[in-house]
């Protein structure tokens, strides 16, 4: 498996996927300031891989601080957090992430300051471990739902690239792949950074999992064919009652589903499940540059320049559409997931 993210010499370093399938290429990043660019500019994606990200760019903003005290080192992270938490508002697990860290500077406060700064590099590591075990244990419950010879459409990435490694969505198809289950993956190309393209079906493909690639326009009628057993997709943020933020085009997936009779699943671990929000009308929805939609990757122009442009990346779809929502700790139906929150 390919690392996504690592704490190497020092450094963060990066797998840049903005590159992907072209070129193979880390980048290492010796900044905060570099790994926040990496994530706001997609070389670093995908919810749990953001998060861990953030992680370890707090870790690394904490090494060169200076200060007396931990008052004094406290005062200096504090910018630290702010510019994490501007770089991408949807997937929730970066801002998990970050309160994660200030919890571990809490926690850790009574050591002197250079243990303290050696106690972040831990604890983002640990996250990063953490997240592998998460998405093995949502490959083992989702392995249940998934029958031999079984075709799985999904969208987007959410593999092995969109987290610590092993991948939630793509997790519970490793897992089904892995017991030799004979799967089939039909990944939406996901316009318009086409993850599903250059990241899903090069993911796949290293692993040997056999997986076609279709434009997003073709969904509905490869369901109509019957070629379809279940969807299975990742997510950025969950609310309370189950409606699911993930890739923008992911809600017309699930439409497609209920209109065919196809099981419609999500995958993401507890940390992407943001209790405070009672439904998805409160998720942020990231929109991004129009560039995007009106040329390939800033290079030829498939529209004209000064087009109206919306570019949402990120759309919600609503719980009454999900048929379960796969977790580390099981499946739950989406009006049970409130029994998680420990409230
Ligand atoms: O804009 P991206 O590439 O960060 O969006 C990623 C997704 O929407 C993924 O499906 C989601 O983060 C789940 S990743 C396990």
């Amino acid at each position: 498996m390919i690392p996504t993210i690592e704490w190497k010499n020092g450094a963060v370093r990066m797998l840049d996927q903005s590159l992907l399938p072209n070129q193979v290429k880390y980048i290492d990043c010796r900044s905060f300031e570099r790994v926040a660019q990496g994530i706001k500019s997609l070389k670093i994606r995908g919810a749990p891989a953001i998060g861990i990200a953030a992680a370890m760019g707090i870790a690394l903003a904490a090494q060169p601080i200076k200060a007396k005290n931990i008052f004094e080192f406290k005062k200096k992270m504090a910018p630290v957090y702010e510019a994490f938490s501007k770089t991408r508002p949807t997937a929730v697990n970066l801002f998990w992430a970050i309160e994660r860290m200030k919890g571990c500077v809490e926690e850790a406060e009574d050591l002197p300051i250079g243990q303290l700064k050696a106690f972040l590099v831990q604890a983002s590591q640990k996250m990063l471990e953490e997240d592998i075990q998460i998405n093995r244990a949502i490959g083992r419950h989702g392995n249940k739902v998934i029958q031999k010879k079984d075709t799985i459409l999904t969208h987007c990435n959410a593999g092995s690239l969109a987290t610590g490694g092993y991948g939630t969505a793509l997790g519970v198809i490793r897992a089904a792949h892995e017991s030799k289950k004979n799967i089939r993956v039909f990944a939406d190309e996901t316009r318009p950074v086409l993850q599903g393209g250059r990241l899903t079906a090069w993911e796949l493909m290293e692993d040997n999992i056999d997986v076609t690639l279709i434009t997003d326009n073709m969904a509905g009628y490869v369901m109509s064919l019957g070629r379809i057993d279940l969807c299975i997709v990742g997510a950025d943020r969950i609310a309370r009652n189950g409606d699911t933020a993930n890739k923008i085009g992911t809600y017309s997936v699930a439409v497609l589903a209920k209109q065919h009779g196809i099981p419609f699943y999500v995958a993401a671990p507890l940390s992407t499940i943001d209790f405070s929000l009672k439904d998805g009308k409160g998720i942020p929805i990231e929109e991004r540059a129009p560039s995007e939609v009106i040329s390939i990757f800033g290079k030829i122009l498939i529209a004209p320049k000064k087009v109206k442009v919306f570019n949402p990346a990120f759309d919600v779809t609503p719980a009454r559409l999900i048929t379960g929502i796969i977790t580390e700790k099981g499946i739950f139906k989406p009006k049970d997931l409130k029994q998680l929150a420990g409230d």
